[in-house]
């Protein structure tokens, strides 16, 4: 890595790279969201949270809220993983209350033959503004994470036209014709791969891949339905930008037991959802990849003494050694979190280094 890019505090990336750290690194997926007082401010102003995703200016603001009130080890881009298949056609909106919708669904197959991937740098531009603007407001100081969703869990809310309890269209889909599902997630996975190396070309300094319902399939549909697509997303994303290593984490929700073949695929850390034993997990990939996780969301809305100690039994779960462990919830932290209740998350995972996180 030159050290002319290299963020002042890199125990993120080193993590990752499995190189010596000076502390555990710790960042929060969703940690700029509505828990934040000063994020629903922001938000507020821009109108919406579409309005927001879409303002680089505002995107940056609030990238940049959690790292003024916390010790975070890492940003993340402010955006949505939808902003793909909305730039691809399929008009993303939110309802109130409700999560995201599509006004066009992915169901018929003349609209699945005429499906193609959008230019990042075309239809995602205000995504590559935010990635510019962050990464220059940032100035040296902690990296930025890059990310995009999986092409699994794009074409779940493709298909399903939002968010889903039972996966009805989608599996339908891939029972009945998988055929269409595959072109789904081949155009999917073109765009996802142009998507993610425009971030990197832009100023991401690694890049996570959200595959959150990929735990929603079977053990065999996984390997055909999201694996096989994730592998060639890593094999097509720059490993390097600019004489710097550029990281990958693959974090597929509820897959815990496909730690060996998520491992194979080339990534260089895999995210675990709480459900995973952190020592098993840590056992079975040796030090073929780096882990990041796991505590479960809900713990911190525990009193802080609480919250501490699940932190450290995270820490001693993954165990000795000085680094490819980075921090993390096993999925976004609630909009009811307390605050001052991820201070003392973060301030127990710090003060711990020395004792059981080595
Ligand atoms: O981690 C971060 O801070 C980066 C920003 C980020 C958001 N969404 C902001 C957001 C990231 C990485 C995502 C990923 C995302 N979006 C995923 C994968 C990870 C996961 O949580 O499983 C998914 C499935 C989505 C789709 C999505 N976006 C849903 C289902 C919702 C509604 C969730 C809810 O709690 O209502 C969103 C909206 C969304 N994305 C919010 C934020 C901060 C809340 C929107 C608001 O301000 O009203």
């Amino acid at each position: 890595m030159s050290p002319a890019l290299r963020p002042r505090n890199d125990n993120f990336l080193r993590a990752l790279l499995q190189q010596p750290v000076d502390r555990t690194p710790i960042w929060l997926m969703r940690q700029a969201g509505r828990y934040l007082p000063e994020y629903c401010a922001t938000r507020r102003r821009a109108g919406d949270f579409l309005t927001l995703c879409k303002s680089p200016d505002l995107a940056c603001e609030v990238t940049l809220q959690p790292l003024a009130r916390y010790d975070l080890d890492a940003a993340i881009l402010f955006s949505d993983i939808l902003t793909v298949p909305d730039a691809m056609g399929l008009g993303l909106y939110f309802e109130a209350g409700e999560g995201p919708r599509f006004e066009r669904p992915l169901r018929e197959e003349w609209a699945i033959n005429n499906l193609t991937a959008p230019d990042p740098y075309d239809h995602l531009g205000y995504v590559m503004d935010a990635v510019r603007t962050i990464r220059k407001a940032l100035d040296g100081s902690v990296p930025l994470i890059g990310f995009s969703g999986s092409p699994y869990t794009l074409a779940c809310y493709m298909v399903e036209g939002g968010g889903s309890k039972d996966f009805r269209h989608i599996k339908s889909m891939l029972y009945a014709r998988p055929d269409l599902l595959h072109r789904i997630l081949a155009v999917t996975t073109e765009a996802v791969t142009a998507y993610l190396n425009a971030q990197i070309e832009c100023g991401a300094q690694a890049v996570m891949i959200f595959d959150t319902w990929g735990g929603s399939l079977s053990h065999a549909a996984y390997s055909e339905f999201s694996l096989v697509y994730l592998q060639k997303i890593i094999a097509g994303t720059h490993k390097t930008w600019a004489d710097a290593a550029i990281p990958s984490i693959i974090f597929t929700k509820g897959g815990g037991q496909w730690l060996e073949q998520i491992a194979a695929s080339g990534c260089n850390g895999i995210g675990l959802d709480w459900t995973t034993d952190l020592a098993a997990a840590r056992r079975q990939v040796g030090d073929r990849v780096a882990l990041q996780g796991n505590l479960d969301p809900n713990a911190l809305f525990a009193p802080p003494e609480v919250i501490a100690a699940e932190a450290r039994k995270v820490l001693a779960a993954f165990g000795p050694g000085n680094t490819g462990h980075v921090f993390n919830l096993g999925h976004g932290i609630s909009r009811f979190t307390p605050p001052e209740h991820v201070t003392a998350l973060i301030e127990a995972v710090h003060q711990a280094q020395g004792s059981e996180a080595r």
